[in-house]
């Protein structure tokens, strides 16, 4: 089976390039069915999750084009199909968006709900009661989600909670319905934003989408547009984290230092050296890294996808830290691998405490889900000897190209039983 093989214990040095959002893009690219058209999205991340989802779009009828491994061109105009089972979606947990576009451009969708995940319940209520508040229908039967509608008319929506995943496909279902739409709680992730970006540029009438209020006047058609994916907010923390845990300098290039801010000033709490360029980061580890305590929240809070990653980093730090997860219910079951490698974790319900600094050894280990496994790998970067990862297969969804972006900057790691 595939695994990476790390032999850690050396400090990265040098730049690292980061690619297009996961998060942005698993929007985006269902986004584009709204148009009779063809969109070309730019900077996408070269992961599992987006050739899947672009094998759905083809079986639903769109025509797509990969023009370089980065670009991709979508024809939408000969969907002809608004079902997706669960053979198609059951790889992708985002492949609710295909509800909220399909429902948009045909007032009809029919897809599985790609069930549980690791990391906690994957609810999707507020997303069906912006859908029921624009005028659909919905059945959920034999494991598919059904949505119909005679029209969709636009209204004001307030969400129990504050949702990425909710915000997008209401925002979606909302477009091209009638009259105005006013969506309150809404989630402000950078990839919200993108997504609202790309909507307007093909001709949408988007308001607000950044703030906790978006405001949307439905128009009649769509059309294709090109769009650039704004960088991987998590992948760049990944690699700043990785400067952190190494003991190195590494300059994390082509993102969008704003979006790093949560991040950066715990880094600096800890008395990481931070230098913050029109388009870069430049993490250098100090001598004495200390501990500090993190809450995950929604943006502009400290995000959750970066979570396991920091116990990892705060597991090499001088004195206790708190991790307290506060989006997903479930996101401590890496702590047991981390343990492995010798941090000092205990869990209590929603907190995981480290005392540090651990001495880490490397030692065999499995990836429970995506971002753990990226806990995982700076955790082997920082340990001394030799590390096996299993279940990579959870780090290449999101990760484009993870193990040689870590060996170009000076990382001992190889992708082994391919
Ligand atoms: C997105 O998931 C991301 N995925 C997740 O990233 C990320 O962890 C999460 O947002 C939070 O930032 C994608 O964008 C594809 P939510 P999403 O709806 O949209 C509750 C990664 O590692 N909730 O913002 O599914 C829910 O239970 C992944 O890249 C409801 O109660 O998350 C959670 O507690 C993992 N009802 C909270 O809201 C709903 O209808 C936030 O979830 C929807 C959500």
């Amino acid at each position: 089976m595939e695994h990476i093989v790390i032999n850690g214990g050396t400090k990265l040095n040098g730049a690292v390039t980061i690619s297009g959002a996961k998060n942005a893009a698993l929007a985006i690219i269902p986004a584009a069915i709204l148009a009779e058209g063809v969109s070309t999205i730019e900077n996408l991340p070269y992961i599992e999750d987006i050739k899947n989802l672009v094998t759905i779009l083809e079986n639903l009828g769109a025509k797509c084009e990969f023009v370089t491994k980065h670009t991709l061109k979508i024809d939408a105009t000969n969907v002809n199909k608004q079902k997706a089972d669960y053979e198609a979606v059951k790889k992708i947990r985002a492949s609710y968006y295909l509800l909220g576009a399909l429902l948009s451009r045909f007032k009809s969708a029919e897809v599985a709900l790609p069930g549980g995940c690791k990391i906690g319940q994957r609810p999707i209520d507020q997303h069906l009661k912006g859908f029921k508040a624009l005028g659909a229908t919905h059945e959920t039967k034999n494991g598919m989600v059904r949505l119909e509608a005679t029209e969709l008319i636009g209204t004001n929506i307030y969400l129990d909670v504050v949702s990425v995943g909710a915000t997008i496909n209401v925002m979606l279902a909302a477009t091209m319905a009638k009259g105005t739409t006013i969506i309150e709680n809404v989630a402000k992730e950078p990839h919200v934003v993108d997504t609202a970006n790309f909507l307007n540029m093909m001709g949408a009438n988007i308001k607000g989408a950044g703030t906790d209020v978006i405001r949307i006047i439905g128009v009649d058609k769509l059309k294709g547009c090109n769009h650039t994916i704004i960088p991987d907010q998590i992948e760049a923390g990944t690699f700043m984290i990785a400067a952190a845990i190494t003991g190195g300098t590494v300059k994390v290039e082509n993102i969008i230092p704003k979006h790093m801010d949560p991040l950066t000033a715990k880094l600096t709490e800890m008395n990481c050296i931070i230098e913050e360029g029109d388009d870069y980061i430049t993490v250098t580890s100090p001598e004495n890294l200390v501990a500090t305590n993190i809450k995950t929240m929604a943006y502009p809070g400290f995000p959750t996808d970066l979570q396991p990653q920091m116990t990892s980093l705060l597991s090499v730090a001088q004195g206790t830290g708190t991790i307290t997860e506060n989006i997903w219910e479930n996101r401590f079951q890496y702590a047991n691998e981390l343990m492995r490698l010798g941090c000092n974790i205990r869990v209590d319900g929603r907190t995981a405490t480290t005392e540090g600094p651990g001495d880490l050894t490397g030692a065999e280990v499995t990836a429970p889900d995506l971002r753990a496994g990226a806990a995982l790998i700076l955790a082997g970067l920082a340990a001394t000897g030799t590390t096996k990862i299993n279940s990579v297969g959870h780090i290449n969804r999101g990760y484009e190209d993870i193990v040689g972006k870590f060996s170009r900057i000076g990382g001992d790691i190889e992708t082994k039983g391919k």
